[in-house]
């Protein structure tokens, strides 16, 4: 069978772009491994945000004294969370099918693997039907990383390790939780084990955690947790994992932590493993594909989007991506930038940030000023945030006055961070942010606050 475009992989490149293509008529063959959606419906973004959103309901509950609602027996129960956990999961997969069908996509599901190319195009095998595509797009995503720590393969047979797909089902919720890494899942995780009941330890390699966040931030939040009674382990090394310990290094000397059980996440890296790459020699660079900003490989008509190509490993990014290469491949000429992505951790509070940190600018020699403005500026959210300790950070190049970057934690940052991309993305400079009116009262007015200390 022939198509204008085969795409290996149904997660937000491979969706996102399947839809495009159809949208603009082609022939397109979307070919899914697993699930539709892949991890960023299934196991990742929309899952853990089921989940936050449940933990963030019950402390509210617990903790409405503050606010004057005082509420009864309240409890947690984690089967109901997971089965509406599953049921948004369902319903979003749902969704895309039905998208998937309006734009004539057609999907198959198996292990695609590319074979060759004849004179028709790219071959691509699922079980044994070949299919024949004039263009590739690989859209395999990524997979967790497991570093060669003693006793973690065998902790993860046993179910004791668990990476960010089992822990989003588990039945119960363990007593002690030892996460390994303090990147995004691992601080979104602790955000609901802590919630939920669990007695939570994070054990981070570095001094800090959330890793290239403002650093300044990364403190806030730091002690948020550990107001919320998170500990955390800074600077460590897990050597070993037991049976039900885990055994980390901390200045030359070893500590043990009891453990029900295990979460690794220490990143993530690209998918490329069976798929067939060397069959039609596509490019790679370590273990991502390697394209250009046009989201070509090496090969004429095959591209690749998303965490394979190792660059951002964000849904949105991957969205963008895939849209870039649809257009490339129908003769828009479309570039991608990465210097105005939007990054949040949907941790209480929220994490949000864009464009340069104070520490990046200054690697790259850019002269800039900051604005430091505490939320406390903002009505709306005093009025929401007792006692909350929010920031907004904003960045401005001295030259040209233009916002370079902008930082915060506190809620809704999630929401309003895509303004300040805009903001990036179209070069806005500081007299122009003046001019613009925000609605009152909302906390995206700290932007409003900041720029006027600029
Ligand atoms: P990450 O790269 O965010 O964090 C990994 C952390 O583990 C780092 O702080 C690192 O210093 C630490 N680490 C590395 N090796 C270690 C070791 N041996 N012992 C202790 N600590 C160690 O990776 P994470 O959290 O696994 O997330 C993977 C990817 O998924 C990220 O790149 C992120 O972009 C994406 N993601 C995005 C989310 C969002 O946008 N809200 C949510 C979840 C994941």
């Amino acid at each position: 069978m022939s198509y204008d475009l085969i795409i290996i992989g149904g997660g937000p490149a491979g969706y996102l772009g399947a839809e495009r293509a159809g949208h603009v008529g082609l022939k397109t063959l979307l070919i899914e491994k697993r699930f539709l959606g892949g991890v960023c419906l299934n196991e990742g973004c929309i899952p853990t945000k089921t989940l936050l959103n449940s933990a963030k309901i019950y402390d509210k509950a617990r903790y409405g004294e503050k606010y004057g609602v005082l509420a009864g027996d309240i409890k947690f129960d984690h089967q109901k969370v997971l089965t509406r956990k599953n049921k948004v999961v369902r319903t979003l997969v749902g969704g895309i099918r039905a998208q998937l069908k309006r734009n004539k996509v057609e999907v198959v599901e198996g292990f695609g693997k590319i074979i060759g190319k004849s004179s028709k195009g790219y071959q691509v095998k699922v079980y044994d039907q070949t299919y024949t595509g004039k263009r590739l797009l690989i859209a395999t995503g990524s997979q967790p990383i497991i570093p060669p720590i003693p006793g973690l393969e065998d902790g993860l047979k046993k179910g004791f390790v668990l990476t960010n797909r089992e822990i989003l089902d588990l039945k119960t919720i363990p007593e002690r939780l030892v996460i390994i890494g303090g990147g995004v899942i691992g601080l979104e995780m602790a955000s609901y084990f802590n919630s939920a009941g669990s007695e939570v330890t994070v054990v981070e390699m570095l001094d800090h955690i959330a890793g290239e966040t403002d650093r300044e931030i990364s403190n806030i939040l730091l002690k948020n947790y550990q107001k919320k009674g998170v500990e955390f382990k800074l600077n460590s090394k897990v050597v070993r994992v037991n049976d039900s310990s885990v055994v980390y290094e901390d200045d030359g000397q070893e500590y043990t932590l009891k453990a029900d059980k295990v979460l690794i996440s220490i990143g993530r890296t690209p998918v490329i493993e069976g798929i067939g790459l060397e069959t039609i020699g596509v490019e790679t660079e370590g273990r991502a594909i390697k394209v250009d900003e046009r989201g070509r490989t090496n090969l004429p008509e095959v591209y690749a989007a998303g965490d394979v190509n190792g660059k951002s490993l964000l849904a949105h990014t991957a969205y963008r991506e895939a849209e870039v290469c649809i257009n490339n491949m129908t003769g828009k000429r479309d570039i991608m930038r990465y210097n105005a992505i939007p990054a949040v951790i949907y941790t209480n509070p929220e994490v949000a940030s864009v464009g340069e940190t104070e520490e990046t600018a200054g690697k790259k020699g850019i002269e800039f000023e900051v604005a430091n403005v505490s939320m406390r500026y903002s009505g709306r959210y005093v009025a929401e945030n007792e006692g909350g300790d929010g920031i907004c950070k904003i960045l401005v190049d001295k030259k040209h006055r233009k916002i370079i970057g902008v930082h915060m934690i506190g809620n809704y940052a999630s929401e309003i961070i895509y303004g300040a991309a805009m903001m990036i993305e179209t070069e806005m400079r500081v007299k122009d942010v003046q001019e613009l009116v925000f609605p009152h009262p909302t906390v995206s007015e700290i932007i409003r606050e900041g720029i006027f200390q600029l």
